[in-house]
This record gives C-alpha cells, sequence and structure tokens, in this order.
C-alpha cells in the first residue's frame, strides 16, 4: 500500500485538461463522460447529502471539483481542499480552495451544514488515517448536519489493487468511537452499474 507522501507525489504529478480522467475516473482505461459521470458519481452523491439552498457545504478530497461544480447553485458558504494542486488547479468556480490533507483542515470547529468525502478513503495510507479523518469530519460538522462518505470499499484486501479495503467491523468501532451518528447503507443501483462501494452517512449530533 501507499503511503501519504507516495499518494501525494501520485496526485500532484497528473496533467492533462480533462478534469474526470485527472481524478481517475475510468471503466478499462477510457475517461467516463461528462454526462455519464453526473449520472453516475455526482447526482447520486449529492441526492444522499440533501443539501438545502443556504447550507454551508464542505467537500473534503475535491479534486478537480466536479462535484463543487454541482453544489454551487445551492451552497452558501461552498469550500474545497484537496492534497493535490495540480487537481485542484483545473477548478474554476466560486468555492474556497484549500491544499491540505483530509485529516488536518483548515476550518474551525461546527462551521459546515454538510460535508462530503467522495471516492477518497480507498486512498489513505492506514485504518488509523481514517478514523483521523472521521474525527475531523465529527469536529467540523454542526448538531444539525450531514456527512456522506461515499465509495468505502469493504473486505479483504485485494492483491493487485492499489486501494485501501476496510473491514467493516473495524469501521463500525472507529465511528463509534468517535461518537457519530452514522449508517452504512449499500450504493443505490445507478452507482452499482459502476462498481460494488458502499456509502457512510453521518448525522450531525442534534
Ligand atoms: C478519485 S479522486 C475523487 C475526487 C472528487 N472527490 C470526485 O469525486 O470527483 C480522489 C481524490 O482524493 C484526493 N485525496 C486522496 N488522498 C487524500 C488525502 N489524504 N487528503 C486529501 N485528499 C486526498 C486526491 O488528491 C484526489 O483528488
Amino acid at each position: 500500500m501507499k503511503t501519504l507522501e507516495e499518494w501525494r507525489e501520485y496526485w500532484s504529478q497528473k496533467s492533462g485538461s480533462d478534469r474526470i480522467a485527472l481524478v481517475d475516473y475510468c471503466v478499462d482505461g477510457v475517461p467516463l463522460t461528462a454526462d455519464e459521470y453526473h449520472r453516475l458519481i455526482v447526482s447520486p452523491n449529492l441526492d444522499q447529502l440533501e443539501t438545502s439552498p443556504g447550507d454551508d457545504v464542505l467537500e473534503i478530497g475535491c479534486g478537480t471539483g466536479l462535484h463543487l461544480d454541482a453544489l454551487e447553485s445551492v451552497a452558501r458558504d461552498l469550500a474545497g481542499t484537496d492534497l493535490s494542486p495540480a487537481l485542484l488547479g483545473a477548478y474554476q468556480g466560486r468555492a474556497r480552495t484549500f491544499v491540505c490533507e483530509a485529516a488536518r483542515q483548515p476550518f474551525n470547529a461546527q462551521s459546515f451544514d454538510r460535508i462530503l468525502m467522495a471516492g477518497v478513503a480507498l486512498y489513505f495510507p492506514s485504518d488509523e488515517y481514517f478514523e483521523s479523518v472521521l474525527a475531523e469530519i465529527s469536529r467540523l460538522l454542526r448538531p444539525s448536519g450531514r456527512a456522506l462518505i461515499s465509495d468505502m470499499l469493504f473486505g479483504d484486501f485485494v492483491s493487485r489493487s492499489a486501494y485501501r479495503f476496510y473491514k467493516i467491523d473495524s469501521v463500525m468501532k472507529m465511528l463509534d468511537r468517535v461518537g457519530l451518528d452514522w449508517q452504512i447503507n449499500n450504493q443505490n443501483s445507478v452507482k452499482r452499474t459502476l462498481n460494488k462501494r458502499y456509502n457512510i452517512i453521518i448525522q450531525g449530533s442534534a
């Protein structure tokens, strides 16, 4: 498995102008089209995030800002953070953007009504790192808020994969240790046409 520094290097050496290819959303090596990306990835994620007009929204690991584009019309404050300046540089919208790692977000406690982290946890260097990101989400989420962590891979480590697979029992224990109110769901049938991953939904502690 890669370390955080190796992943930082991987994402930071990316170049090109296709914002979908830059974040590696490909099937058999071919990037999804913009329509496919919206239908299969962005739209199901935003349905689960349940953002209301005027919400303050953070996307952790926002990459080239494909979800930020769709959130611009509904969010009040909109922020996106990512490990890779190269990917963030491909985003031109109105969100405030910051280069930082998921476990160290540059915001005050309880700053956000909605937090999205889509397709990011599979690139984390360890289970402990994932737990530290959960603690960061808990710190940043308002009591009435909601967070979506999408694309969790559960099961045994697949030897040819660079992705992190998590033990579902360990993740449930981490969520409880951090004190979160959580659910783990199958991704919906649209997203299941792409792959077999799971979502974690976190409710604030109102
Ligand atoms: C597959 S892309 C997903 C991008 C975006 N969330 C989307 O769905 O379009 C994974 C993103 O996670 C970011 N990332 C990976 N590990 C990270 C970490 N430890 N901290 C912050 N960002 C990270 C990468 O730089 C990359 O932009």
